[in-house]
């Protein structure tokens, strides 16, 4: 077979004549010409590991089966994706991975869209054969956000990569004599801070955040409460592929109509907070940029990274916006303000928000963000766990009837709605810091250097005669970056967003499984279509923001959008069960 160019290998796939780049694996060759292989431990967003060993292929001319995901297409191979040999191996590889793995299928976060089950109906395996090797192993519960069932772990080592990405090396792999054990690390410098990658990156459900809708259920079914619920920016364009949509489906009006169905009186849009957050938080920078101090900000609304901050890097403490995040400034809302409005008592009110995250779990824990006995939020619902409830009370949210989230509550800025993409924080803050410094309306809002998947974002942004130096950091693991940058100038920067999951909230541990780099990116342009339609889309603009100002923050702003911070401790895992 002649080569077609230099860098280009040329190979058969089951027939099919392909041209691939040079170091493609047979994998990446097969998926790219619509040839289905299994796969379980691979993952697009890590490092091959090649060790669930679901992706056997055939070489002609070669002995034995070889893992698609670790073999790069030589020039002239040809390949076999299915045979009898194929079929055999990957049965019996299936079944020593049951033999690994303790089946709770009814409860897993996986379900109904797990690779491991549908594999096994296949290639008919049956997967009680073998005696659960793990069923001794222990539950793990890290802080109030994430617990892991090691029962049910594969030893694929995708956790332990993820968490190492993420910058903070909390999983590792303990060697016994014979046997791998994937655990949580005893080194007493490091700390799970609740991101929950190791969730949506682990492909058999070991990992998964606590659940909180039982309590929920319980609550609407209390009638001395009154249940609102609140949902975050970035929920609107990913729950839809629980229910089968494309990803990235904007479906806002069936998502409030969903939760309605479930009984639930009163839904809101943390996008609002957001927009609250934003006016705060570019006062709190235009004061900093005036004074010169405690700069370069950083942004504040991801508990993830804040709790990386207390644990590892206090020195940045000060640097930390003192803004509260978004839902819990609209919990503290809908508590002191809406409920006078509605004649209901604070403590009557049960606050749910729906979030793509693991970490609000932890957060709303946050004693400081207390208003005495007062919680701003009571409980955090992930994007999976909304949908888990969704499902089990039969309500599709591709097929209910769409409604509006409630006034005043409900109508954001589209600058409050982007704050679920990474660099949408630092984006909304600059529209509005732009026009407090300068007087003027921006003649373009969007800035663009700030968004997308790039790990690091940086930007110059000319306001009056000052130029402000801006990052975003898109993903924990990439602040190491800014760090060297600050410890060698720490006037590199004047405001830095810092986002623990990839892409963002889009990318979060709360949201569906799976995630990769095209999903996030349709999630992140959904979010970027829907402020482009906006007609308000600086926060400060919102006219339902500026009424709640004018009846009511510009008094209490102080006590309920602020808050602080202190150095951290680490926090043992609990051994559950
Ligand atoms: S939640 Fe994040 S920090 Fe904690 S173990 Fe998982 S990946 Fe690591
Ligand atoms: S917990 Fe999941 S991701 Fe981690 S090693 Fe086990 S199977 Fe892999
Ligand atoms: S990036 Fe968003 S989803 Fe991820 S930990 Fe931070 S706040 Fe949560
Ligand atoms: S997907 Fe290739 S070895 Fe697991």
């Amino acid at each position: 077979m002649p080569k077609t160019q230099q860098t280009n290998v040329r190979c058969i796939i089951d027939g099919k004549d392909i041209s691939v780049a040079a170091g493609t694996t047979i994998l990446q060759a097969a998926k790219k010409t619509g040839i289905p292989v299994p796969t379980l431990c691979h993952h697009p967003d890590l490092p091959v590991s090649g060790s669930c060993r679901l992706c056997l292929v055939e070489i002609e001319g070669r002995d034995g089966l070889f893992a698609s995901c670790t073999t790069p297409v030589e020039d002239g191979m040809v390949i076999r994706t299915a045979s009898e040999s194929i079929s055999r191996a990957r049965k019996i590889n299936l079944e020593l991975l049951f033999a690994q793995h303790t089946e709770e299928c009814k409860d897993c976060v996986l379900q109904p869209n797990c690779t491991l089950l549908s594999l096994a109906r296949e290639y008919k395996v049956p997967i009680a054969r073998f005696q659960d090797r793990k069923k001794d192993y222990p539950v793990y519960q890290f802080g109030p956000s994430i617990q892991f069932d090691s029962r049910k772990c594969i030893d694929c080592g995708n956790c332990i990569a993820v968490c190492k990405k993420q910058g903070v090396g909390f999983l590792e792999t303990k060697k016994h004599k014979t046997w791998h054990e994937t655990m949580p690390s005893a080194d007493k410098d490091k700390d799970c801070v609740y991101c929950g990658q190791c969730i949506v990156h682990c492909p058999v459900g070991a990992f998964e955040a606590v659940g909180e809708f039982e309590d929920v259920e319980q609550c609407l079914s209390d009638k001395s409460k009154t249940v609102v619920f609140q949902f975050a920016p970035s929920i609107r364009s990913s729950i839809g592929e629980e229910f089968g949509l494309p990803s990235g489906s904007i479906i806002t009006e069936q998502l409030v109509g969903a939760i309605k169905a479930l009984g639930v009186p009163y839904v809101f849009d943390t996008s609002v907070g957001a927009d609250v957050t934003t006016i705060e938080e570019a006062g709190e920078l235009v004061e900093r940029l005036e004074s010169g101090e405690r700069l370069p900000m950083f942004t504040s609304c991801c508990p993830a990274w804040v709790r990386y901050v207390e644990l590892h890097h206090p020195k940045y403490i000060p640097n930390l916006t003192t803004v509260r995040s978004p839902h819990i400034i609209l919990g503290s809302i809908i508590k002191q303000f809406w409920a006078s409005e509605q004649k209901l008592k604070p403590q009557d009110i049960t606050v749910v928000s729906v979030m793509p995250c693991t970490s609000k779990k932890y957060e709303i824990t946050r004693e400081e963000l207390f208003h005495g006995a007062l919680k701003p939020v009571d409980y955090v619902l992930t994007t999976r766990e909304l949908a888990f409830l969704l499902h089990k009370k039969r309500i599709d949210i591709s097929k209910v009837k769409k409604q509006h989230s409630d006034n005043p509550l409900g109508i954001p800025s589209g600058a409050g709605v982007i704050y679920g993409a990474s660099g949408g924080v630092m984006e909304s803050a600059l529209r509005t810091a732009y026009e407090r410094i300068t007087g003027k309306k921006l003649a373009k809002l969007d800035f663009t250097d700030v968004r997308g998947q790039k790990g690091i974002k940086r930007a110059r942004v000319r306001i009056n005669k000052k130029t402000v130096n801006v990052a975003v950091v898109n993903g924990l693991g990439n602040i190491h970056i800014i760090f060297d940058e600050l410890a060698k100038n720490p006037h590199a920067y004047d405001y830095i967003e810092v986002m623990s999951c990839p892409g963002g909230c889009i990318g979060g541990g709360g949201q569906p499984i799976p995630t990769n780099q095209k999903i996030r990116e349709q999630r992140a342009q959904s979010l970027y279509d829907i402020d482009y339609a906006t007609s308000v889309r600086t926060a400060h603009e919102n006219p339902f923001v500026q009424t709640l100002y004018a009846k009511f923050l510009s008094e209490h702003a102080s006590e309920l959008c602020y808050t602080t911070f202190s150095p951290s401790k680490k926090d043992k895992p609990k051994i559950i069960l």
